[in-house]
């Protein structure tokens, strides 16, 4: 096992990297933080390589600075439209004389889950094991060692696109730095900020960024549903820049200094002064103005998560929290327009049990990269489940993933 690993989160907005161990309490120990603003990226994906490897080569030299470690390799996250996921399941006859299932059965399983029809160009990044049935009783676990004659996988997919993946292994390269594995953003998200007994009863992740907004769903210890909304709080900060007719940097700072998602909450006499607009006399304008130009859009993206969250199929027997997560998260009032649109308890919340420089990464922007490190740290400090592997040494890291989730 290593002593640290390096994780990198390359956001919308900001690219970020983290280099963290975990001590024998299992608190993890963040040594280095790099940040740098991001470009080169459109809704989650990278269209202009040499920018991102820029923003790369930035926070990686700050997070090398910062822990004096030279980082060699490193784990990214990977969102935005190039991810799409599926349900899945898989059947096999249980193969031994005494009909006992063995890991083999398991491996044969998983691998008959993963028998769907990809989109054009894709490649599987997770396969994540929900419930095993066994002649038809549903809900175990780890069936291994049970006896039973048909064995069958319920499987969450979750794939991303082939030129996607290599971008970021390119711009990663540019570096000088390799490439160990992939985690989807939302799933790494979650795993910063829920625990295994908050999975068994059911959470939503949502997690509102600044280009995409990343959705996980877990049911009974189990992604049921996962996907990528491409709006974020940047669509916000347009908004207002062009309701208000000034530049965006202006805009981006009176939505973070005056912003608030419920208009309403707002006194309706308050003014405030805008700033940087170039023009010779200063401009007020009603707060009230600015929260109603937020709320609208902070509004449509919480309709389009109830529609994603209405097309899972899940929401309506679905009575656990649901937890805001992102930069957007840090909008005032958000959790109380999320509970009114959604009609769920919402929460936000601080990642806890970090040491070291924790407190430059106790903020929602940071779940993200705090999550991949704690998804490697479960998986045993193997490689993640993603793919560009000998299909061999895939079913041996689903094995890996079975024997940390069953
Ligand atoms: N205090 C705040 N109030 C409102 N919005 C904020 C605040 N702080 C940050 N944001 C917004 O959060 C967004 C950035 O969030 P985050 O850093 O999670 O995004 P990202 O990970 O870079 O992008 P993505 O996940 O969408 O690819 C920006 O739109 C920013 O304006
Ligand atoms: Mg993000």
């Amino acid at each position: 096992m290593k002593e640290h690993y390096s994780v990198i989160d390359i956001g919308s907005c900001v690219c970020r990297v983290v280099v963290g161990r975990f001590l024998s309490d299992g608190k993890l120990d963040i040594l280095g933080i790099g940040s740098s603003p991001s470009q080169g990226l459109k809704a989650g994906t990278i269209v202009n390589i040499e920018s991102v490897a820029q923003c790369i080569a930035e926070s990686i030299q700050e997070a090398e600075l910062m822990s004096g470690i030279n980082i060699k390799e490193i784990t990214a996250n990977i969102s935005g439209l190039a991810v799409d996921s599926h349900n899945s399941n898989g059947v096999v006859a249980v193969s031994n004389k005494e009909s006992t299932v063995s890991h083999s059965d398991i491996m044969r399983v998983m691998e008959a889950a993963q028998n769907i029809q990809l989109q054009n160009d894709h490649n599987i990044i997770h396969v994540l094991s929900r419930d095993f049935s066994l002649d038809n009783h549903q809900g175990i676990r780890d069936p291994i060692g049970m006896t039973g004659i048909r064995l069958e996988a319920q499987v969450h997919i979750v794939s991303a696109r082939n030129t996607a993946l290599s971008n970021i292994e390119k711009a990663l390269a540019m570096s000088g730095i390799r490439l160990e594995s992939y985690i989807m953003s939302s799933l790494a998200c979650a795993d910063a900020l829920l625990c295994t007994e908050e999975k068994d009863l059911g959470m939503i992740v949502v997690d509102i960024g600044g280009g995409v907004t990343d959705i996980i769903f877990y049911v009974d210890g189990g992604v049921c549903y996962s996907t990528v909304i491409p709006i974020g709080g940047m669509h916000i900060t347009q908004d207002i820049s062009m309701g208000l007719k000034i530049p965006i940097e202006s805009a981006e700072f009176v939505k973070k200094n005056y912003g608030s998602s419920k208009a309403s909450l707002v006194d309706p006499t308050e003014r405030i002064e805008l700033p940087n607009t170039n023009q010779r006399s200063s401009r007020f304008v009603l707060r009230q103005q600015i929260t109603e130009i937020i709320e609208a859009r902070v509004r449509e993206i919480l309709e389009m998560v109830d529609e994603e969250l209405l097309r899972s199929k899940y929401k309506s027997t679905f009575n656990g929290n649901l937890i805001l997560s992102g930069g957007t998260a840090l909008l005032d009032g958000i959790d109380d327009l999320a509970e009114e649109v959604l009609g769920i308890n919402v929460s936000s919340r601080y990642i806890q049990n970090i040491t070291g420089f924790a407190e430059n990464v106790q903020t929602p922007e940071f779940a993200t990269a705090i999550g991949s490190l704690h998804y490697i740290n479960r998986m045993g400090g193997q490689k993640t489940d993603s793919q560009r592997a000998q299909p061999k040494r895939l079913l041996k890291r689903i094995t890996n993933w079975l024997v940390e989730n069953v």
